[in-house]
């Protein structure tokens, strides 16, 4: 049977991250991990921190501390967090792992092997103050394009024009503000990805199956010739995974280490590795190397779509360019942008809801329902308060909990704590069973072919068929004159419940396990066959009736919570 390796875009670990971020990949990649695992496969689902570079440095001074003590602690941050949302990591590693230094040289000495790499002199900006080269976000200055005097060495924030730090006008270290600069040279190593360009090219022509999306922005940079470039995988920064070849040093690279972006992706590989060393798994490359069976394993990769560049062409570079049998992906699953009330989610300017502040206000189960439902699958989609309100009334309270609540205590007051007798089932539950069938057969589909929205869709009208049941077979008007037939009625009904409980799961993890014990059932198995599934429940079966599942959210909490994130946060 196949096994399923996941694995979501390691967030960077400059910060606690928000609600687009959350929807951009690590929680699709997690209803994915659930589903497969409620399916019985064998899911492997990692993810990790991004500690690396500039950003991290910044940070890190920013906080006042040194940056590997700020690493440890905002991972602890992360996971803590990654939990509170349910997310299932087999592991949340970190690319500041042994592992990952052991293994970035390992592929870098691989690639040097093969021809692949190059030493190349180049000018960079010099800090006599600081004592050190300026890369990226290190330097400030005035921005060449449109005159704003805070553009940064990467990239001017105002006008968005990508530069070089020699670029700027009058610039400044982003440090000391020091003017004292120079511009010296210092050699560094690229990876010289043109020469992998013909198989990079063949290996995305045989990805047939994958979303248009990943596909064309692939052939973009492919044919642009943008993507391709040879690329300095080097930085003269302190931290970060010192360049080595292998185990052996790199003469004339001492005090440099590789580009974060080089990294990052291997950090997928090592986390496995880390994994293992956790004493959770047995056997990593069991997963990674296919020639150590992972022929087996379909390695799906979810990310937001400003990352598909590096996992359709750099990685795969890197990967390729090594020569050895690594696994590859077979499925890129890539997202749009969710904005935030008329804007945009910004880390910088502290705009939208970020995951601590979320989960103090409500818990995971109504968020993460509410971003898979309207994840930013084919276009940007965006986050408002009434929506939020309207979702989370509608589909959790009205439909999904107030069933449960109507079934269970109906039940408890006419028949006790167990669930009745009564008759055979007639053509009325025969019609739901064959509704409910075609629904589940479009979940299904949906799930495995990764698109959620249609999914949710298919969940949503999951639960509202029994509600519509309910509302037609009336078993609180015919238990007066036939309380036989309302007895049958409610024995199906509570079935439905540990059915609900088992379908929505991967969505809705909290709430399915508060259903599952109610129902005082441990039988999570997926549903084949609806009839039987049905009848998991026997008459005489005990359970309890639940607190309420989900509660509404008023106009007034709206309101107010509208207020406090309009701002910046504080
Ligand atoms: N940290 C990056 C981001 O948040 C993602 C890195 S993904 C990996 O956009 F491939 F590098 F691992
Ligand atoms: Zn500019």
């Amino acid at each position: 049977m196949t096994r399923h390796l996941i694995t979501s875009a390691i967030p960077y670990i400059n910060g606690i991250k928000h609600l687009g971020n959350l929807i951009g990949s690590q929680l699709p990649a997690d209803l994915f991990a659930r589903y497969q695992r409620a399916r019985g496969r064998e899911v492997l689902f990692l993810c990790a921190t991004d500690e690396h570079g500039t950003p991290a440095e910044l940070a890190a001074a920013k906080a006042g501390l040194p940056v590997a003590d700020y690493c440890k602690q905002m991972h602890a941050t992360q996971s803590k967090l990654a939990e509170g949302f349910r997310l299932s990591f087999d592991h949340y590693g970190r690319s500041s792992s042994a592992q990952n230094h052991a293994l970035t040289q390992h592929f870098a000495g691989k690639l040097a092997e093969n021809g692949l790499i190059e030493e190349r002199s180049e000018r960079q900006v010099y800090s006599n103050a600081d004592g050190r080269f300026l890369p990226d976000r290190y330097i400030e200055g005035t921005c060449p394009n449109c005159g704003y005097d805070k553009a940064r060495g990467d990239q001017c924030e105002n006008c968005t024009k990508q530069l070089e730090p020699t670029d700027l006008i009058d610039p400044r270290s982003a440090i000391s503000g020091s003017t004292d600069l120079e511009v010296r040279e210092t050699k560094h190593l690229y990876l010289l990805q043109s020469k992998l360009k013909d198989d990079l090219d063949a290996w995305i022509d045989s990805q047939t199956g994958w979303p248009v999306l990943t596909t064309s922005i692939a052939k973009k940079w492919l044919h642009d010739g943008y993507g391709l470039q040879d690329r300095g995988i080097t930085r003269d920064l302190d931290w970060g995974i010192p360049v080595r070849r292998g185990d052996a040093d790199w003469p004339g690279m001492e005090g440099k280490v590789f580009y974060v972006w080089f990294d990052a992706p291997i950090e997928y590989i090592a986390c496995g590795a880390e994994w293992v060393e956790a004493g959770k798994g047995e056997d990593w490359e069991r997963w990674w190397r296919t020639d150590k069976g992972a022929d087996d394993v379909r390695y799906t990769q979810f990310m937001g779509k400003d990352n598909v560049p590096f996992h359709t062409l750099s990685f795969p570079a890197t990967l390729i360019g090594s020569g050895e049998p690594w696994k590859r992906v077979d499925y890129l699953k890539s997202f749009n942008y969710l904005n935030y009330d008329g804007g945009q989610f910004s880390t910088s300017q502290g705009r939208g809801i970020f995951m601590d502040q979320a989960l103090e206000i409500l818990p995971a189960d109504y968020w993460r329902w509410w971003l898979l439902s309207h994840v930013p699958e084919s276009s940007d989609s965006e986050f408002t308060w009434e929506n939020f309100q309207v979702s989370v009334n509608k589909d959790l309270a009205d439909v999904l909990g107030n069933f449960v609540s109507r079934v269970t205590k109906f039940c408890r007051s006419k028949f006790g704590e167990t669930v009745p007798e009564g008759g055979a089932w007639g053509a009325q539950e025969e019609a739901l069973i064959a509704e409910l069938t075609e629904h589940l057969t479009a979940y299904e589909r949906h799930m495995e072919a990764i698109e959620i929205r249609k999914a949710a869709g298919e969940l949503r009208a999951i639960w509202v068929a029994g509600n519509e049941y309910l509302q037609a077979s009336a078993p609180w008007s015919v238990f007066k004159e036939d309380p036989e037939r309302a007895a049958a009625q409610i024995r199906l009904a509570l079935n439905l419940i540990r059915l609900y409980a088992v379908l929505s799961a991967p969505f809705i993890p909290d709430a399915s396990g508060t259903l599952m014990e109610a129902m005082r059932t441990e039988d999570a198995n997926w549903p084949s066959d609806l009839s039987a599934a049905l009848k998991a429940l026997p008459a005489g079966h005990a359970f309890t009736v639940p607190d309420v599942t989900f509660r509404k959210i008023s106009d007034e909490e709206r309101e107010t919570w509208q207020d406090r994130f309009a701002g910046q946060r504080t």
